[in-house]
């Protein structure tokens, strides 16, 4: 069942804290496929870490970043690709994503969230909302988007990475 994906990408979706890095990096080491982290690629890209891209330039030209880092995905077709979590907000990503490969969106309770970015500081929309009615919320306003995108839904609270990958694979 494994050896199907091989020709195809797996792009992980999801909110933040999510575990769309830490998924992605364990199924890739599992399948043997590279492994793409689009904010780091963008961090690359841009020469600036996430928040600075975003106290500097908006969020509007790094959701820009965003869609012109999926575009130059389009020649992989062997990656597990971890977006960010606001990947699927435009429609256009969403057609660019599926049509790209297998999208799964990663989902867990906003108490797991909150407990996994606390102490993050890279998370420019969570400043000073560190709560789980502000996560919970922008969750709730996302949940469409994501729903659109998924062809496969995991949840990932209270499971070890490697469990969650054990049940991706399963049901891939
Ligand atoms: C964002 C999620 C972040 C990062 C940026 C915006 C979002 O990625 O792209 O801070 O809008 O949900 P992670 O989901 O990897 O934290």
């Amino acid at each position: 069942q494994a050896k199907a994906l091989f020709d195809r990408n797996i792009l992980l979706i999801g909110f933040m804290g999510a575990g769309k890095s830490t998924v992605s990096a364990c199924l890739g080491k599992m399948l043997a496929m590279e492994t793409i982290e689009m904010d780091r690629f963008i961090e690359e890209k841009e020469g600036m870490k996430i928040s600075q891209i975003f106290d500097v330039h908006g969020e509007e030209y790094f959701r820009n970043c965003e869609s012109n880092t999926l575009i130059e995905l389009r020649s992989k077709n062997h990656a597990v690709i971890s977006c960010g979590g606001g990947v699927p907000l435009r429609p256009h990503n969403v057609e660019l994503m599926k049509k790209n490969g297998y999208v799964i969106w990663l989902t867990a309770k906003p108490e797991a969230i909150l407990e996994r970015v606390k102490d993050s500081t890279e998370r420019p929309l969570l400043n000073g909302h560190m709560n789980v009615s502000y996560i919970s919320s922008l969750m709730e306003s996302r949940r469409e988007k994501y729903s659109a995108a998924a062809d496969l839904i995991i949840d990932t609270t209270g499971k070890e990475i490697v469990e969650i990958c054990e049940e991706l694979l399963q049901k891939l």
